[in-house]
């Protein structure tokens, strides 16, 4: 059977979303975005755009404890947002089109999520989307993803071995669950994309070809990889630490070329050891924010010391955030010396 063009796919399933296409072909909107990529390219530090992508971390609270997730090192207060606050958050972002509603924790946790998707949607045009374990997926569950705007839900299967990286308690369960919700979107024809997106490790890497298959099998074909990131030095050099050698890229690579796996531009790019050039072409700064289940700015999910802390839109206004003096300085900083840890991030 020939296979359906991704950028199709993702095109039709926008078709399902009328006020979000409303929203990106409203003038206004493609103002904004003409302009933030004509003050990306000049690389503006000081921005008359706002962004068109936003990160909003529902919750850093988990159910699991992933063995290399960064989030049981990190320091900070553990809660979650309200549908609240959520609104006090999108009600400043007038062109954010679409939302990851998935920081540091597990957005299933989360009381008021549906209801947040469901805001975003109705009286914004915002698509949201979320990252999950899974590991909260019931009957309940199901039907509210069903029947929600969500328009994406990114499972994040990458073992078989459920011992390796994930506490799971009942690996065998969440695969059924998976397999549920692939065939009640099916038979609902509901445009939601299912898709898995997997942590490259050094752990995992030679079970990737079986993860693939378990996922083909309950019908998930969108998958995309990453390579594990973290500034954390208590995982670098672990197990969970993945060293871009000669030997992995060419794993990946074949794993690419199997043509079940659609793995990030810039994982390649990483591969082959273009860090350089790739790290300047990250847009997240101009284009995009991450902002905390308590309301703090940073640049995306992975700049998150307070050094790149910019404010809290909770007593500052994002507008005023996005311009202070302290984001235009990590903007120029940005362009000449990006980071250490955006050489292995997978944006
Ligand atoms: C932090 S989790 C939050 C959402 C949810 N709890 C989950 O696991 O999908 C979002 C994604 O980050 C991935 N992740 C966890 N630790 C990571 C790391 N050190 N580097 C890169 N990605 C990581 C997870 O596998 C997951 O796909
Ligand atoms: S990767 Fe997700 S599920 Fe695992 S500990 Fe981190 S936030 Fe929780
Ligand atoms: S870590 Fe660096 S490369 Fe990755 S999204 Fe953040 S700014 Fe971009």
């Amino acid at each position: 059977m020939r296979r359906i063009p991704l950028y199709f796919m993702i095109f039709r399933s926008f078709l399902g979303y009328p006020r979000f296409l409303a929203k990106i072909l409203n003038p206004k909107f493609i103002l904004n975005e003409r302009l933030n990529n004509r003050e990306f390219r000049l690389r503006k530090l000081y921005l008359r755009t706002l962004p068109i992508h936003a990160q909003i971390e529902t919750t850093n609270e988990c159910n699991l404890n992933c063995k290399m997730c960064p989030r049981h090192l990190q320091k900070r207060k553990k809660g979650q947002m309200t549908l609240e606050k959520f609104q006090k958050i999108v009600d400043q972002l007038p062109f954010v089109a679409t939302v990851d509603l998935h920081g540091w924790g597990e957005p299933l946790l989360v009381k008021d999520l549906f209801k947040m998707v469901d805001y975003a949607y109705k009286y914004k045009g915002i698509l949201c989307s979320f990252a999950t374990n899974g590991t909260l997926l019931n009957n309940e569950t199901i039907f509210k993803i069903i029947n929600s705007h969500l328009y994406r839900v990114l499972f994040s299967i990458d073992t078989t071995d459920p011992e390796k990286v994930r506490d799971y308690q009942d690996f065998q369960m969440l695969i059924k669950n998976i397999k549920k919700l692939v065939n009640l979107q099916r038979n609902t024809r509901r445009s939601l994309r299912i898709q898995n997106g997997i942590t490259l490790m050094k752990g995992n890497l030679d079970d990737i070809p079986n993860v693939i298959k378990l996922l083909n099998q309950v019908g998930v074909e969108d998958i995309t990889a990453w390579a594990v990131t973290t500034h954390d030095q208590k995982l670098l050099g672990s197990q969970f630490d993945l060293q871009i050698t000669e030997d992995v890229m060419k794993k990946v690579k074949a794993l690419s070329f199997s043509g079940k796996v659609r793995f990030l531009g810039k994982l390649k790019r990483l591969l082959e050891n273009n860090a350089e050039e790739t790290n300047k072409i990250c847009r997240a700064p101009w284009r995009s924010c991450f902002i905390t289940w308590d309301g703090f700015v940073y640049p995306c999910c992975h700049l998150i010391n307070e050094r790149y802390c910019f404010g809290n839109v909770f007593e500052t206004s994002f507008q005023e955030i996005w311009n202070s003096p302290e984001y235009r300085q990590f903007r120029a900083a940005f362009v000449n010396n990006p980071p250490e840890i955006c050489k292995r991030c997978g944006w």
